[in-house]
């Protein structure tokens, strides 16, 4: 990403003119540098208020919201960031049925078109890969804010924020991962990013037709991270000082309605798992839930997804996203560092 100084001439980024990304497509495109930066901005950005110089920071700049698929987060925290910055934006939610898309035009047109609109793209779509297929075709930046079972790197940003803000430290700790991991584009893309931090342990723990991957696990495997299966939630609740639920997808089971049944309602975080747990941790959610989280944890201090989710207005969807002044973008490759 390049980021231009908006109109302010003391605006407090000035390491983010050499953030060498052009697009966010997947995590592994981030570093431990390019994370404390992107975490510095994001908590400059916690402190921006109506009325302020800062909030004008991204005055006159646009950015398109491009969304084929469901989303209330993601969509709405990029674009509060960009309203707070002082930006404009142009939004597709349904883009598969309102936009022209419903009359055949092919991703790689729309997104020619949209960036004649916009200095940068912030799509949502529902087939793995098409993030990087859009960055193909544009030259303005592409954020992936999902793209179907692949990645969600602008989550991985908010939850590593929050994971850094909740138990005060991102080196040695114990994490599990919990749900559809398969399916699950979040704790593939947070698995990733942790995997760049010392000492951190993960437990997956899954339905047997939901496990994680085999191409997280070889990668973990690779770059020296302990990581283990276990089917039993409460034997490892004691020990994890971040416990990541997520939701059994079910619109990832069309074709297999009887494998959705057999997942779905196996793990569920309750009062008694909590009780459990270490008074100092953390239980998160990318959200949104269906019954994977009893509503009695909600006020339970450790409880932290609804934090989570209002970090996002700060990191990877806001502090990130909507600091690109992307008209001024060098043009070229993914810019993967
Ligand atoms: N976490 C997340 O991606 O939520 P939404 O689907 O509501 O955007």
């Amino acid at each position: 990403l390049y980021v231009k100084p908006g109109p302010v001439e003391n605006f407090n980024a000035p390491s983010w003119l050499d953030l060498p990304l052009k697009h966010v497509i997947e995590s592994q495109q981030f570093n431990q540098a390019s994370l404390n930066t992107i975490f510095e901005v994001a908590r400059q950005m916690e402190d921006v208020r109506p009325g302020t110089p800062e909030s004008r920071a991204l005055d006159g700049a646009v950015m398109s919201t491009l969304f084929y698929e469901p989303s209330t987060r993601t969509r709405l925290s990029f674009e509060a960031a960009m309203a707070r910055l002082g930006g404009t934006v142009l939004s597709t939610e349904s883009a598969g049925e309102f936009s022209s898309a419903a009359k055949g035009e092919t991703l790689e047109d729309t997104i020619r078109t949209v960036e004649g609109y916009a200095d940068c793209i912030v799509l949502r779509h529902f087939q793995a890969g098409s993030a990087k297929k859009a960055a193909s075709a544009a030259s303005v930046p592409i954020l992936n804010a999902g793209d179907g079972p692949g990645q969600h790197p602008t989550q991985a940003l908010i939850d590593v924020y929050t994971i850094q803000r909740e138990i005060g430290r991102l080196e040695n700790f114990t994490v599990g991962l919990v749900g559809d991991l398969a399916n699950g584009r979040t704790v593939r893309s947070l698995a990733y990013v942790l995997s760049m931090y010392e000492n951190v342990k993960m437990y997956f723990v899954a339905p047997d037709v939901v496990r994680m991957k085999d191409d997280i696990k070889e990668y973990l495997t690779g770059v020296g991270v302990q990581w283990e299966e276990v089917d039993d939630l409460s034997a490892v609740a004691a020990e994890v000082d971040v416990l990541y639920q997520t939701r059994i997808q079910k619109e990832r089971f069309q074709d297999r309605p009887d494998d959705y049944e057999l997942a779905k309602g196996r793990y569920i975080v309750d009062a008694k798992l909590m009780a459990l747990m270490k008074q100092k941790s953390v239980v998160m959610h990318p959200l949104p839930r269906v019954d994977e989280i009893s509503p009695e944890v909600d006020s339970d201090p450790r409880a932290g997804y609804f934090r989570q989710a209002k970090n996002g207005l700060f990191a990877g969807q806001g502090g990130q996203g909507v600091l690109i002044r992307s008209g001024a973008a060098p043009g070229g490759d993914l810019g993967a560092s």
